[in-house]
This record gives C-alpha cells, structure tokens and sequence, in this order.
C-alpha cells in the first residue's frame, strides 16, 4: 500500500477515468465534425497491460474508483479483456464504463462476465429523427435495444441514461425523460453543456441549466431532493410519488470542483488533473522508457498535487483546453 493521494488543496483522490480510445462511431453535432478529428496513431494509445500497469499504481494510492471512457470506449479492440484485466486488479472496487450505447447489444454479456458494474449510457433524444440530427447517427433504436440488453443484468445496476442539455433542443425532451426514468429502473441525468467543443462556438446562452430543466419537470412530476453523495456530479431528485429517481450535473451554473476527486488518464496516457486543464502529464514516455513503480509514483503526485482548485468557465478570459472532450475522455 501507498499513501493516499491528495492535491494541494487538501482533497483526496479516489476516482480515475480512463479514456481508451479518442475514436466514436458517432458524431454528436456538438463534440465532433462529420469528417471525424485526426486519430492517435495505434502506437500512440497506451496497451492495455500498460493502463492495468498505471491503473494498479493507482489503486495502490487510494483510486479504487475506476471509470472507462473514450471517445466511444467499445470501438477499442477486444475492450471486454481489458475490462476483465482492470477487474481483476484488487485495489479496484468500481469499474464503471461511459458509452454511447451503440455497441451494447453486442458487448453487455461480455463486459458484464469481465466485471464491469456499472454502466452509464448516453442518449441526448428520446425522438429518432432528432437523435439521428444530433449524433448525425441514425442509432436510437439500437441503443435503446444495447439499453435493454443491460437491463438484463441485475448485477450491473443502477443504469444510468445521460442527456446533454443544450438550449433550444432539449426543453422538449425533458418531460419524455421524466417518462423514461420513471417507467425504467434507470436514472436519467441531464449534463450542462460545457465548453469542450471541437468547433469552440460555445456559447453562455445555449446552456440549457439544470433548474430550468428541473422547473419544467417538477411542474409535472413533483421531486424531491435526495442528499448529495461527496464528490458526485449529479445532484440527484425522486419523483415525490417513488417512481425513479432524476439528476442534473450542473457544472456551468452549479459548479462542483470544490470536493472533486476524480483525475483522468488520456487514451495516449497522458494525465489530466481536471477536465479543463491546459496542460497534461505524460505518463507514457517514463513508463516505456522502463520507470519503477516508485518514479511512476513520484510523477504521478507532483501533478496531482498541482490540481487545479476549480474551473473557471465563469469568469472572464476563460480558456479553452486544445482537445475536445472525445480526446479528453468524458
Ligand atoms: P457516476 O459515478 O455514475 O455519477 O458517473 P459520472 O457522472 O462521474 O460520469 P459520467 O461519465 O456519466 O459523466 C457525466 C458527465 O459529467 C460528463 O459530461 C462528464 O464530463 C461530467 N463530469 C464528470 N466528472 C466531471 C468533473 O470532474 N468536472 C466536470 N465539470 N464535469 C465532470
Ligand atoms: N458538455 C457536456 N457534456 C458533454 N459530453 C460530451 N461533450 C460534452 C460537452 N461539451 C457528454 C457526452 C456523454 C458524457 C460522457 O459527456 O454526451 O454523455
Ligand atoms: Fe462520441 Fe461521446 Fe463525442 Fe458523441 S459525445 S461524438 S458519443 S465521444
């Protein structure tokens, strides 16, 4: 065992999420152009025995907390065998994945049996035609189908559905939500849209906040709040009645830095201390050129020590990281 690991500001670290590929097989209007982004070359992404390598460092340090992400996690070759390999890491207790849900019907048996045990599916409509606008993907029945694959596995619950919410395209989408979560055991989040475009034309006015979203459900749908877990995203409602439960992870209007423990671990593994971060670590470089666990380690706390306090989307002469969120992983 190590010592936990901590930043500067005092807060423990327990969560990494690891991107394992910056490619998708979707094209969401508001993460990448139609034409795709230039891919890391196959050399460039880190093994998988090298990710379970950095991964078990990790969990060594206190980061029992394991998420997988991409891009879109299940287009990366033989995904399920890493998972397993993750998996079977003792220090690890959660491992979750991130996905767009299109490959599900295909891998949920697989990633199930390799020990993931969560899974969190993002679907941004409940209507095809503007599923099939947004993700430029004409996919919803068949990640409702990957969705209901899932479902099959009592031991992979809670399924959570995550939404972005942009202005003027998802004030019609929240009450077939509300529908959604309360007639399925899963948990529907909507995510304010953050700026990690890849064609930096966010703007303020099309986030769409989560107490807007929530006033119209609520209007419908009486909520109650449920207490907020230490660290979590999502500030999580129940529907008054006790059918299902409904979140909003407000980063834009509601901050959540303050007890942020998470890190992230780049497809190229390269280490990021906030999902804003302008700079990043390479991990890849020391760990080929034949680093110990000792040095990976002493490289490791010196960035996590530097974490940023908070992003500063708020205030005035924000910057934009380079990358976009499918290169950051989500
Ligand atoms: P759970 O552990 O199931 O609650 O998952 P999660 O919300 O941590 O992960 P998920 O991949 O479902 O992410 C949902 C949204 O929250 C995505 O848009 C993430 O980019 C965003 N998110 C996750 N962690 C952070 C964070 O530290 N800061 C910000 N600003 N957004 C985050
Ligand atoms: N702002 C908020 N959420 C985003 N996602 C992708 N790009 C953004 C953005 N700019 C979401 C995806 C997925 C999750 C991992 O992050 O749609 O649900
Ligand atoms: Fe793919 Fe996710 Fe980006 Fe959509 S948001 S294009 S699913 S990486």
């Amino acid at each position: 065992m190590r010592e936990p690991l901590r930043d500067g500001h005092g807060r423990l670290i327990g969560d990494v999420r690891v991107s394992v590929t910056d490619r998708c097989n979707f094209r969401c209007q508001y993460c990448m152009p139609a034409e795709g982004l230039p891919w890391l070359e196959r050399d460039a992404l880190l093994r998988f025995e090298e990710i379970a390598r950095l991964v078990r460092l990790l969990s060594e340090m206190g980061v029992h907390d394991v998420r997988l992400t991409g891009g879109e996690p299940l287009v990366r070759r033989d995904f399920p065998q890493l998972a397993a390999m993750l998996a079977a890491i003792p220090g690890v207790r959660d491992l979750s994945v991130t996905t767009n849900g299109y490959l599900l019907e295909r891998d949920a048996a697989a990633l199930v049996e390799a020990g993931v045990n969560r899974f969190n599916v993002s679907i941004d409509s409940l209507q095809r035609d503007r599923f099939y606008e947004l993700t430029r993907r004409d996919a919803l029945p068949r990640v409702l189908a990957g969705l209901e694959a899932l479902g099959r596995f009592p031991q992979a619950h809670p399924i959570k559905v995550n939404a972005v919410a942009l202005r003027d395209f998802t004030e019609e989408e929240a009450l077939p939500f509300a529908r959604f979560a309360r007639e399925h055991p899963y948990e529907v989040r909507f995510i304010e849209f953050m700026p990690l475009d890849a064609d930096h034309t966010w703007t303020r006015e099309q986030v769409l906040t989560g107490a807007e979203l929530r006033a119209i459900i609520a209007a419908e749908f009486p909520l109650e709040p449920v207490e907020r877990e230490a660290s979590a995203t999502a500030r999580v409602w129940r529907f008054a009645d006790g059918r299902g439960r409904i979140g909003f992870i407000n980063p834009v209007s509601e901050p959540f830095c303050a007890d942020c423990n998470r890190i992230r671990l780049t497809a190229e593994g390269n280490l990021r201390t906030c999902l804003f971060s302008l700079g990043e670590t390479n991990l890849r470089d020391p760990l080929r050129a034949g680093a110990s666990d000792d040095e990976l380690e002493r490289i490791v706390r010196d960035a996590v020590w530097r974490k940023e306090l908070k992003h500063h989307v708020n205030e005035p002469g924000y910057v934009q990281p380079a990358r976009t969120m499918s290169a950051i992983g989500g």
